[in-house]
């Protein structure tokens, strides 16, 4: 074992506990007159005891399990789990809390950091709020400490587990609806407490797991620590403990995330075969499995959840360091060499095919014409414009001893805006990439439309159109870090408004809340917008370039069906792209091929978070906008939930 995680305090703290405190807590008026009248001495006495201990006791030395801090290494400390913050009896909450902030002033003098403490009760719904601020008032008592609520993954009545969890008998108990009752407490109380960074789960695996649709939700959520007692596992043929398949399943995704897993029970040879160690191995084991990464997962694993700002290659001119990270992408030049190559194959065979590629970086997509060229047997003039000096000299210097070597003087390099590039001849095709995560957002439709003046009349544009998606999607991770930039990764909030701007982010622990189909039949991820190119309906001036922007301001209304509860925390951006026919590249979560490496997706967040019922129909607005300036582009976006009520005959 890595970890030990125990109880703090023991049998003797919660004995004197309920002396103290539950008489009194429960007293009737009468009792407290006949307390008042003296008489009773007894209860005189234990009135004493426990205003002495609310005045500021603590534990007596036999009530606690750890007494030395050389002790709290590696320590998961439990809280009192018989203490009922949300007890319906004013007086015992109040004491619950004073326990509860002596738990923890003990655990900080330890130096503990992580205390898990037991769950709000599906019963005691309407004192969650008292609950809550007990938790909020303990993490504000100690600023180190880290709270993990112990939150069963789902509650069942005892009619349905008197059926046995995994047969047919126990699914027509439980049925197929959707147990979200113990999620709803937890999105309930983290909100109460602002969504602190510190405040955490143990999701507690004790009682069977609900259908998988009502699983994904918790991917989303801070699980910390999975508790997972011998009881949850089964035997195998050869009686070691294991699990079941969806167990195995559910847990494969919630490992990616790291959690701790607190094993109980392991001693009560409750599985015949492999003695207690047997549990550990196997998690150990599942642990392993769920860690084996496909090479894109591997390339992303410095990147996940961690918020980038978008790249503004038109304002800014990039690092090496980031052409050096296009280049590794394994399919986008693939893509690129496909759609020259069936471009030119569709050119007459004698021709010699005029190709410009604008913002050609260090010259991957001049190297793959030139390939695409070889391959389709057609004669190409090429010309290589970039306006990043940096990387123009890289191609200088590249290309100076590849056409030396391999090019000849089939390439010509031009250093220039391409919104300035005046060529004596027009192109018969433009290449570029100036694609972002959302399609448009790095400025490709303002730069392209700058040099479609150079392209001849029937001449085509890679890519010739590009479109954005957008889906919602909870992620109470990210949402705490553009609300708490004091939490956020340093690099990269640093906007004064940091939940109003879009960030580049390789998501991990977040779940898509909406779901094909619904009232209207609508998509899971939905298209806002498309750039065509070349678009011959713009109105340009006598130099070819357009008198304003706003033919590319765009607004989307999109209406998405939400199945089951959640909370939306913000929206996941996606483009796909047609470079040539049927060549294409996509981010689309639905249809990527899955190993692209130089787009991660777009995250649009919201400053509040918008509690989703099931069944329910999110509106979603976004806007690209434009001034008159010519210089600025800024997307905005809002949503609104409804619930569709049937009007009654
Ligand atoms: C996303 S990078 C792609 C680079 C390269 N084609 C590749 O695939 O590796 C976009 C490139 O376009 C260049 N760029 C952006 N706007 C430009 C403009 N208006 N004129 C010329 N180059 C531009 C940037 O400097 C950058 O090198």
């Amino acid at each position: 074992y890595d970890l030990v995680a125990i109880p703090l305090a023991n049998a003797n703290w919660q004995e004197r506990w309920e002396r103290m405190c539950t008489i009194t807590a429960s007293a009737t008026e009468a009792d407290l007159g006949a307390v008042a009248a003296g008489l009773t001495q007894q209860g005189e006495e234990q009135r004493i005891e426990s205003e002495d201990w609310r005045a500021g006791g603590g534990f007596l030395r036999t009530e606690v399990n750890i007494t030395r801090s050389e002790e709290s290494g590696n320590l998961i400390t439990f809280a009192s789990d018989w203490l009922e913050l949300d007890s319906p009896v004013e007086g015992i909450r109040f004491d619950a809390e004073l326990a509860l902030r002596q738990e923890i002033a003990y655990a900080s003098y330890l130096s503990i950091t992580t205390i898990v403490i037991p769950p709000p009760k599906l019963e005691n719904r309407e004192y969650l709020a008292d609950y809550a601020r007990a938790i909020n008032g303990a993490l504000a008592s100690s600023w180190h400490i880290n709270i993990s609520i112990r939150l069963p993954i789902a509650e069942y009545s005892p009619a349905e587990l008197t059926a046995r969890p995994g047969t047919p008998a126990f699914a027509a108990v439980t049925g197929d609806s959707d147990r979200c009752e113990t999620w709803e407490l937890w999105n309930t109380l983290r909100g109460l407490c602002g969504y602190s960074p510190r405040l955490t789960l143990m999701l507690d695996l004790s009682n069977p797991l609900p259908n998988q649709r009502s699983l994904g939700r918790w991917h989303a959520e801070p699980v910390r620590h999975i508790f997972l007692p011998c009881t949850s596992f089964i035997p195998n043929a050869k009686a070691y403990p294991v699990l079941s398949k969806s167990m195995q399943a559910f847990l494969k995704g919630i490992f990616r995330f790291r959690p701790t897993v607190v094993l109980s029970g392991t001693h009560r040879n409750l599985h015949s075969a492999g003695g207690h160690l047997a549990y550990a191995q196997y998690v150990r084991f599942l642990y392993r499995k769920s860690h084996e990464l496909v090479p894109v997962e591997e390339y992303a694993q410095g990147y996940m959840d961690h918020l980038q700002q978008p790249l503004q290659p038109l304002m800014d001119n990039l690092e090496g360091e980031t052409y050096e990270g296009f280049e590794k992408d394994p399919i986008k030049y693939r893509q690129y060499e496909e759609a020259v190559f069936r471009a030119l194959m569709d050119r007459p065979q004698d021709s010699v095919t005029t190709i410009y590629v604008v913002g050609a970086g260090r010259g991957p997509l001049v190297a793959g014409c030139l390939r695409a060229a070889e391959r389709a047997q057609r004669r190409i003039s090429l010309t290589a414009v970039e306006k990043n000096p940096s990387a123009y000299v890289m191609q200088v210097i590249d290309l100076q001893e590849r056409s030396a070597l391999e090019w000849g003087s089939q390439v010509k390099l031009v250093y220039s805006d391409m919104r300035s590039f005046y060529p004596r001849e027009k192109a018969d095709i433009i290449v570029s990439e100036l694609l972002g995560s959302f399609g448009d957002n790095e400025l490709s439709p303002e730069c392209l439309d700058g040099v479609m003046r150079t392209l001849k009349p029937d001449g085509i544009s890679i890519p010739a159109s590009y479109t954005s998606y957008l889906a919602p999607i909870s992620t109470s991770r990210l949402h705490s870090e553009v609300t708490n930039p004091a939490v956020a990764s340093a690099s990269t909030v640093v906007d004064a408004k940091p939940a109003e701007q879009p960030y580049v982010v390789m998501f991990s622990q977040f779940h898509m809340l909406s779901e094909a189909g619904g009232r209207l039949g609508v998509d899971k991820v939905q298209e806002c917008w498309t750039f065509d190119h070349p678009r011959p309906d713009v109105v340009v001036d006598d130099q070819g370039l357009p008198f304003t922007n706003h033919h590319n301001a765009r607004s989307a209304h999109l209406s998405f069906h939400i199945p089951r509860a959640g909370v939306c925390h913000g929206f996941a951006g996606y483009f796909e792209a047609v470079l040539y026919a049927d060549v294409m590249l996509s981010i689309h979560p639905e249809r990527a091929a899955g190993d692209m490496l130089s787009w991660f997706p777009i995250f649009f967040p919201l400053a509040e978070p918008v509690y989703l019922p099931a069944n329910s129909e999110l509106d979603v607005q976004i806007w690209r906008l434009t001034d008159n300036t010519k210089r600025r582009v800024w997307f905005e976006w809002a949503a609104q939930t409804y619930l569709v009520a049937s009007a009654s005959p």
